[in-house]
C-alpha cells in the first residue's frame, strides 16, 4: 500500500500551522515579548525565526518530504544508527502530548463551569482550591481528581477521531480547528480593544524598550519561543511532510508556516493585553501586576476579566472553545509523529497503533490528574521543553549539516522549491542554530545544577525531570534496536534514500 497523502497542498499548510499555533500563541507570546522589550522583541523574534525557525523547519520538512517517512527512518535513510533520535524526538513529543492533554482537559472543565462562572468570585483560589485541590508539594499525590479525568478521556477521544483514518481526516479536521480560533482571537481582539483600560494594556505590550535588545537574555528568549511555537524538535514536521509527494515545495510550505504562526502571536497579543488593561482598570492597579503568562493567564487572569464583562458567560465559552481547538491540533500532530515513526517501521494496522498510543498516553496522564498533578505538569514541561528539544535540534543541525552535508541537502530541497536556498542556509544550520542552542543549553543546566527548578524537591525533580529525559532517550535506543530491518528492508530503504537525491 501507498503512503498516506494529504489531499492537497494548502490543507498540508494548514494542518503544519494548526501544529505550530497552539496554547503558546496565547499564552507564552505575548507575555515574552511584553518582558523582553514589548515593540523592539519583535526584532529578535524575526532574528530568531530567520536564522533559526525557518532553517530547521526547512531542514524537518525536507527531511519528511524527500525521505518519505517518520522522524526515524528519515533519519536512518540520512545517516544510519541514527534512527534513535528519531525516536527521541517522537518520544518527547509524547512526553508533551500527555500532560498538554491534561491541560486541555482543565479546558473542558472550565467550558463547563463558564456556564454558571463558577470560578468566581476569587478565580486564583478557585482553581488552585476547589479545581485543583492542589496540595503542599510533588510527594502529597491525594487522590485522583474526577472531572479532570473525565476531561482527559474526552480529549483523548477527540484526538483519536481526529487522526485514527490518517491524514485525509486530519485535512478535514483541521479546516474547522485551525480558523475558528483564529476568528475566535479576532472576536476577543475586537471586544478587548472596545473596553476602558484597552490602550494601557497594549502599552505594556508594544512599547518598545531598545535597551534590552542588548541583553543575551532577550535574545536567547527569543529562539526559545521560536523553537517551541514552530513545533520544531519533536518529528512532527517530519511526519506531516512525509505525506507530501515527493516533489513538492519545501522552502515556500516553511516560509509561510512560521510566518502564519508569527502573525497569529503577534494578533493574540492584542487580545491578551487589551483584556488584561481592562481588568487592571477595573481594579484600579498597574497592568505590570495583572499580568501574567501560561496557566495564570488562562485559568486565572483572563476568566476574572471575563467575569467583569456583560454576557459573560458567553465570553467564557468562547474563551475555552479557543483554548481547546487552539490545542487539539498541536496535540494531534505529536501523536501523528508517533504514529508515522511505528508504521514505517512494523505493520502494524493504524487504528491500532492511534488506539495504543491514546491509551497509553491517557494512563500516562493519570498522575497529571492527582492532586499534585500541577507540581509534576510544571516539572515535565520544564524539562522536556527546555533540555528535549534543544538537544534534538542540536542534533539534527550535526546530522544533517555536518554528516549529511548541507550543500548535499540543498540540492535535495531546492530543485522542487519556488525559491531556492543559498549559503545563509548552510551558515544557520552549520552555526548559528548549534551555537544558541548549545549556549541555551548550557546556560540552563548550569541553572538546573545552582539551583533546583523552582525549588522543587530533587528527588522529585530527578524522577520527573532528568529521569523522563533519560528515559526517553533509553526507549528510544531500546526502540531502535527492536526495530532492526532485515537486509533485504534495509536496501531497499537504502534505495529510495539515493533515489532522493537523483530526482
Ligand atoms: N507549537 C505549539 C504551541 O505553540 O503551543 C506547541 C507544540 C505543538 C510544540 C507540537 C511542539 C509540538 F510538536
Amino acid at each position: 500500500m501507498g503512503r498516506d497523502r494529504w489531499s492537497s497542498r494548502p490543507i498540508f499548510i494548514i494542518a503544519a500551522i494548526g501544529s505550530a499555533v497552539g496554547l503558546g500563541n496565547i499564552w507564552r507570546f505575548p507575555y515574552v515579548c511584553y518582558e523582553n522589550g514589548g515593540g523592539a522583541f519583535l526584532i529578535p523574534y524575526f532574528v530568531a525565526l530567520f536564522t533559526a525557525g525557518i532553517p530547521l523547519m526547512i531542514l524537518e520538512y525536507g527531511l519528511g518530504q524527500r525521505m518519505q517517512a517518520g522522524a526515524p527512518l528519515a533519519f536512518w535513510k540520512i545517516r544510519k544508527g541514527w534512527e534513535w533520535l528519531g525516536w527521541w524526538a517522537i518520544l518527547t513529543g509524547f512526553g508533551i502530548v500527555i500532560y498538554y492533554a491534561v491541560i486541555m482537559a482543565w479546558c473542558f472543565c472550565y467550558l463547563a463551569y463558564s456556564l454558571k462562572l463558577s470560578w468566581q468570585p476569587d478565580t486564583a483560589s478557585f482553581f488552585f482550591q476547589r479545581f485543583l485541590q492542589s496540595g503542599e508539594g510533588p510527594g502529597q499525590l491525594g487522590g485522583l481528581r474526577w472531572p479532570i479525568l473525565v476531561g482527559l478521556a474526552l480529549t483523548w477521544i477527540s484526538i483519536y477521531f481526529a487522526i485514527f483514518k490518517g491524514v485525509k481526516s486530519v485535512g478535514k479536521v483541521v479546516m474547522v480547528t485551525v480558523p475558528l480560533p483564529v476568528i475566535l482571537i479576532g472576536v476577543f481582539v475586537v471586544r478587548g480593544l472596545t473596553l476602558p483600560g484597552a490602550i494601557e494594556g497594549l502599552r505594556f505590550y508594544l512599547t518598545p524598550d531598545f535597551g534590552q535588545l542588548l541583553n543575551p537574555r532577550v535574545w536567547l528568549a527569543a529562539y526559545g519561543q521560536v523553537f517551541f511555537t514552530l513545533s520544531l524538535g519533536f518529528g512532527v514536521l517530519i511526519a506531516y511532510s512525509s505525506y507530501l509527494p515527493k516533489t513538492s515545495d519545501v522552502n515556500n510550505n516553511a516560509f509561510i508556516t512560521s510566518l502564519a504562526d508569527a502573525g497569529i502571536s503577534f494578533f493574540a497579543g492584542f487580545a491578551v493585553f487589551s483584556t488584561i488593561g481592562y481588568l487592571a482598570f477595573q481594579n484600579s492597579q498597574p497592568v505590570s501586576e495583572v499580568i501574567t503568562q501560561g496557566i495564570g493567564l488562562a485559568f486565572i487572569a483572563y476568566p476574572t476579566a471575563i467575569s467583569l464583562l456583560p454576557l459573560a458567560p458567553v465570553f467564557g465559552i468562547l474563551f475555552f472553545i479557543l483554548l481547546l481547538t487552539l490545542g487539539i491540533d498541536s496535540a494531534f500532530s505529536l501523536v501523528e509523529a508517533g504514529v508515522a515513526g511505528i508504521e514505517d517501521e512494523w505493520h502494524i494496522p493504524r487504528r491500532y497503533i492511534v488506539i495504543g498510543i491514546c491509551l497509553l498516553a491517557f494512563i500516562g496522564g493519570i498522575v497529571f490528574t492527582t492532586r499534585a498533578g500541577l507540581y509534576w505538569l510544571d516539572i515535565a514541561d520544564h524539562f522536556l521543553t527546555n533540555f528535549g528539544l534543544a538537544t534534538v535540534g542540536l542534533l539534527e543541525c550535526i546530522v544533517v549539516g555536518y554528516l549529511y552535508g548541507t550543500r548535499r541537502f540543498r540540492s535535495l530541497v531546492n530543485p522542487h522549491s519556488d525559491f531556492r536556498v543559498g549559503i545563509w542556509w548552510d551558515v544557520c544550520i552549520l552555526v548559528i542554530t548549534p551555537l544558541i542552542l548549545v549556549i541555551s543549553l548550557g546556560r540552563i543546566a548550569w541553572e538546573r545544577f545552582r539551583v533546583p527548578y523552582e525549588g522543587y524537591p530533587q528527588w522529585a525533580l530527578a524522577l520527573g525531570g532528568w529521569g523522563l529525559v533519560l528515559a526517553c532517550l533509553i526507549l528510544a535506543i531500546i526502540l531502535m534496536v527492536g526495530s532492526r530491518r532485515s537486509p533485504g528492508d534495509l536496501e531497499a530503504a537504502a534505495r529510495t534514500g539515493s533515489e532522493s537525491e537523483s530526482d
